[in-house]
């Protein structure tokens, strides 16, 4: 049982969708969240782009402070960046409530995920598709969420890579079963069952749902398409 109560809720409701606002039309940012909280969703992905570690650039804490002004639910704000030690306590202050950082910039992920849990936050580790099981293996029960990318970072809208699905089941079947799984990119009606069969219980998506025309009806059908799929 993770030591964060709204976690331990969580993993009680998978499969979950865990919309990228990337997707959503930053315009009107607050109609797109009420649409997607109408919908049921129970936590809300934001993505933090250095144009740096990928190569872009997206928002930052001022963003991630005016969602937690407007919503409830859980943030789960996933840091793409070279040097995510630096901004941890930041995006903590401004909100977050998962705090997502890459392996490929920590030679040991340990004493950043300690701070991040240190700080009141429920700490993720995310890998890209080019590194290795081997890699993630050691700290796969050291935090809260696994964040696998079936895409290399930096852009929304990108096509699903499969091949990561090798390591989603090695990963699996290391977890414990209160382990939140996730992936992240290209994640679609079809892609989803793929990613639950081989082990996954969170997908986040950004094109599959904000660029659905009706939000609560692709949200069900996303999860119909995940559900009685995810291996535990
Ligand atoms: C990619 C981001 C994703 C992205 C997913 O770098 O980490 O969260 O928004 O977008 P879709 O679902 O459109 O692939
Ligand atoms: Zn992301």
């Amino acid at each position: 049982m993770s030591s964060f109560p709204w976690v331990t809720d969580l993993v009680k409701d998978v499969p979950l969708i865990n919309p990228s606002i990337l997707a959503a039309d930053f315009a009107h940012l607050e109609d797109e969240i009420r649409k997607v909280e109408a919908a049921g969703v129970k936590i809300l992905h934001l993505d933090i782009m250095d144009g740096h570690f990928v190569p872009n650039l997206s928002i930052g804490t001022p963003v991630v402070e005016a969602v937690r002004r407007i919503s409830a639910l859980p943030l789960d704000v996933h840091l793409m960046l070279s040097e995510p030690w630096k901004y941890v306590k930041p995006f903590r202050k401004a909100g977050a409530d998962m705090i997502t950082v890459h392996i490929e910039v920590l030679e040991d992920p340990r004493p950043l995920l300690d701070e991040i849990r240190s700080l009141g936050a429920a700490a993720g580790l995310a890998h890209n598709p080019p590194t290795p099981f081997e890699k993630i293996a050691p700290f796969i029960n050291d935090c809260e969420l696994i964040l696998t990318m079936s895409v290399m970072p930096g852009f929304g809208g990108q096509s699903f890579n499969p091949s990561v699905l090798e390591k989603v089941r090695a990963i699996r079947a290391t977890a414990s079963p209160e382990m939140l799984l996730s992936i992240d990119g290209g994640i679609n009606l079809q892609t989803i069952s793929e990613a639950a069969r081989s082990g996954c219980n969170v997908f986040v998506a950004g094109t599959a749902v904000f660029g659905a025309k009706n939000y609560t009806e692709q949200m069900i059908q996303l999860r119909k398409n995940a559900t009685n799929l995810c291996a535990n």
